[in-house]
C-alpha cells in the first residue's frame, strides 16, 4: 500500500484554512482517496484538552515560552496518535494548521528563540513534515472581519497579527517548492478553485504508489530552516 500525503493549510485568522481544509478532504474523497481531517492544536483528545488550555479565555494565559511548549506536546501526541498512522496506512492526512503557525505565531510573532523553536519543532513532529503546505495569504483586517472560531489570540494587535501575516510570507518564500501561498481574497468558490489548482499536481498522484520516492525527498528537505 502506497503512504499517505501530508497537506497542511496555513494563514492568518479567518483567512479561510478551516473551509478549505474541509473542502479539499470532500474533494480528495470524491476521487476515492481516503482522506481524514484535522487541526492543531488539537487533533486527538489530549491535544484538544491542550488547546484548550492555549486558546480559551482565562485568567493566568500560558505565558509565550509556555505557550510554545504546550502547542509541542500537542503536537507530539497528535503526530504519534493520529497522523503517522493515518500516513502509514495509506490515508491522506489534512490539517487546519501544523507548524509554519508555531514559526508565525510564537517564533515570529511573539520573537521566542529562533534555534530553540526550530528544535522545539522537529523534536515534535519526529519527521513528519507535511508533503505540501498551503498558505492562504489576506488582509489581517478582511481575514478578522471574516469571524471564524473566535479564541485568546484574536485579543492580539494588529501588529501581532500583520507580524504573523508577514512571517507566514517570508515562509513561503523560503521554500517556494514545498508552500505555496494562495492568495484568500474573494468568494469561497474562488479560493477553492485556486486552492485545487495549486494541489493538482499532487492530486494526480493519488492512489499511486510511489511513497520511496517521498521518503527520499524528506530526507532532503527534512530540516526547518
Ligand atoms: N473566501 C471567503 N470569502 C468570504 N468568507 C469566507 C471565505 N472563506 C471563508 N469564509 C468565511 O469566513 C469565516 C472564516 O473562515 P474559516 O473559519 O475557514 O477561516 P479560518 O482561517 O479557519 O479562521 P480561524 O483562524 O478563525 O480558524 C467563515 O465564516 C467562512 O465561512
Ligand atoms: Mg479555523
Amino acid at each position: 500500500m502506497s503512504r499517505g500525503r501530508f497537506i497542511t493549510f496555513e494563514g492568518v485568522e479567518g483567512a479561510g484554512k478551516s473551509t478549505h481544509a474541509r473542502l479539499f478532504v470532500e474533494a480528495l474523497k470524491e476521487r476515492g482517496v481516503k482522506a481524514h481531517l484535522t487541526r492543531e492544536p488539537g487533533g486527538c483528545p489530549l491535544a484538544e484538552k491542550i488547546r484548550a488550555l492555549i486558546l480559551e479565555e482565562r485568567e493566568d494565559p500560558p505565558v509565550p515560552r509556555a505557550e510554545l511548549l504546550l502547542m509541542q506536546a500537542a503536537r507530539a501526541q497528535h503526530v504519534d496518535r493520529v497522523i503517522l498512522p493515518k500516513l502509514e496506512a495509506g490515508v491522506w492526512v489534512v490539517s487546519d494548521r501544523f507548524y509554519h503557525s508555531t514559526l508565525a505565531y510564537q517564533m515570529f510573532a511573539r520573537g521566542l528563540d529562533p534555534g530553540f523553536t526550530r528544535a522545539a519543532i522537529e523534536y515534535a513532529i519526529d519527521g513528519a513534515h507535511p508533503d505540501a503546505t498551503v498558505i492562504l495569504d489576506l488582509p489581517v483586517e478582511e481575514g478578522l472581519a471574516r469571524q471564524g472560531e473566535r479564541n485568546r489570540m484574536e485579543d492580539e494587535g494588529r501588529a501581532f497579527h500583520q507580524a504573523v501575516r508577514e512571517a507566514f510570507l517570508s515562509l513561503a518564500a523560503e521554500e517556494p517548492q514545498r508552500i505555496h501561498l494562495v492568495d484568500a481574497s474573494g468568494s469561497v468558490e474562488e479560493v477553492r478553485r485556486r486552492v485545487m489548482q495549486t494541489l493538482e499536481p499532487l492530486l494526480k498522484d493519488a492512489g499511486r504508489p510511489g511513497r520511496e520516492e517521498v521518503a527520499d525527498r524528506s530526507g532532503e528537505e527534512g530540516s526547518l530552516r
